[in-house]
């Protein structure tokens, strides 16, 4: 395949907007689907991933209406878990991680059979953390490799509250058992080890069910989900620009010289934000203004400038509030002044692609030295800058956006060998950079 050369560009400057949230458009749809009536979504992200949620909702029988000059308002025709229909065939979910470990909570208390598979990556990916408790409850489920890897089956049933400790810390886990937990005859108790984004929470909350989350918003903690009487209610769901986006953005500007950047309209939930934590512990000023909490998520604007950088260590705690930003926090780390270590990251080797061994890779081929251990890395940054490199994305959107902005951050441009995964979760990311950069280097 031929790759894509991303060459150094001049300050970027001004104000910018990134596509909507995919995790929170992945639920406003699967939400909408099993809602009381219809759901008016504005700021749908139109990606890869969230578009094969589109069709697994068409395949459960919804009619998916899409308005706006992009198509990126929705009117999604929800029939309640009962009016559903059983898919006729497979569901494939293509690249997205959070469609095929939310889909079979979201099923599993409906008596329909259904089958899910999705692309090579996906067919990597652990299925065991969700169908083994979607069991317990009381789902029947199956899946290859002795009920480890896609495809998956499950066919629902009556449901049981269970109390439930996670393995790790994870959305996808949680938010599988949120849907599941809403339908079933007593209480869950899901006893997590440490914080995860909380998006299916809040958006089950703003359509009138009992959700609530004891301990630390931020740190391990207890979420106890009631059963639903009846469906959900949900209001019109704006959704936000994607901060796992607007990172990209935020690192580029930390890094071309006389760069000064605001990405508005940003998703500013806290259990998303820790990169920023990350970045001000480096010695960077992120100026963050949060404008509106509408629609039901916090959104507001971010701003930041090219500064220097040093060295930080970052440890299990903030791990989960920036799990999709720590490669690009290692392109920040690359550059920055001393050796900056990563424990407790471990999870990273079961996303898109063995996202520590891609990360150190790419950051090899930049001529940064990396050291790789189990649950993460140490990274001799280089503030000089770093060599023409070619790197590999793995087929890994966030990969491939990281070679990107490391591009644009060179003296002499770096090759992407696939950018065209980017349309996983951000399909304007280049036109996005052109409308903000200026001539210059
Ligand atoms: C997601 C949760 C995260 C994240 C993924 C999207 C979600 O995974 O990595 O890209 O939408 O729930 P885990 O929380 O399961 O680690």
């Amino acid at each position: 395949m031929e790759g894509t050369l991303f060459l150094p560009v001049g300050p970027l400057r001004g104000v910018t907007r990134v596509p909507g949230d995919k995790s929170i458009s992945h639920r406003a749809v699967l939400l909408g689907a099993v809602n009381a009536g219809p759901v008016e979504v504005t700021g749908f992200l139109r990606s890869a991933d969230t578009l094969a949620t589109v069709r697994a909702a068409r395949a459960l029988g919804v009619t998916v209406e899409e308005h706006g000059p992009g198509g990126e308002d929705l009117t999604v025709h929800g029939l309640g878990w009962e009016g559903l229909r059983e898919p006729v065939d497979i569901i494939d979910v293509c690249n997205a991680g959070t469609l095929i470990r939310l889909l079979p909570g979201l099923l599993a208390s409906t008596d329909m059979f259904c089958v899910l598979t999705g692309d090579e990556s996906i067919r990597r990916r652990p299925m065991a953390r969700v169908l083994e408790p979607l069991a317990l409850m009381g789902a029947s489920t199956w899946a290859r490799g002795g009920g480890r890897l896609p495809p998956a089956a499950l066919c629902g049933g009556r449901l049981h509250g269970i109390e439930y400790t996670m393995p790790v810390a994870s959305a996808q886990i949680k938010s599988c058992l949120i849907l599941a937990g809403l339908r079933a005859d007593g209480v869950t108790v899901i006893h997590e080890p440490g914080p995860s984004r909380d998006h299916t929470e809040t958006m089950v909350r703003y359509g009138g069910a009992q959700v609530q989350r004891e301990g630390d918003p931020l740190g391990a903690g207890n979420t106890i989900v009631h059963p639903l009487p009846g469906d959900l209610n949900l209001g019109p769901i704006a959704v936000p620009g994607d901060f796992s986006s607007a990172a990209f953005l935020l690192v580029a500007a930390l890094l071309v010289p006389g760069s000064r950047l605001t990405v508005d309209r940003v998703g500013l939930n806290p259990t998303r934000t820790g990169l920023v934590q990350a970045l001000e512990a480096m010695g960077a000023r992120v100026r963050v203004v949060v404008e509106d909490v509408a629609g039901p998520e916090p959104l507001g604007s971010l701003t930041t400038s090219q500064q220097e950088l040093t060295a930080v260590d970052i440890g299990p705690d903030l791990v989960p509030l920036m799990i999709d930003e720590v490669p690009i926090w290692a392109l920040a780390a690359a550059r920055a002044r001393g050796i900056s270590r990563l424990r407790g990251a471990s999870e990273l080797r079961v996303k898109e692609s063995d996202r520590l061994a891609a990360t150190a890779e790419l950051l090899r081929a930049l001529g940064v030295r990396v050291k790789e251990v189990e649950d993460g890395l140490d990274i001799e940054g280089r503030p000089e800058g770093w060599t023409r490199g070619m790197v590999r994305s793995r087929a890994d959107h966030r990969l491939a956006m990281v070679g990107a902005v490391a591009g644009l951050a060179s003296d002499e441009g770096v090759e992407v060998d696939d950018a065209a995964c980017m349309s996983v979760s951000f399909p304007d990311f280049a036109a996005t950079i052109r409308s903000v950069s200026t001539p210059g280097r």
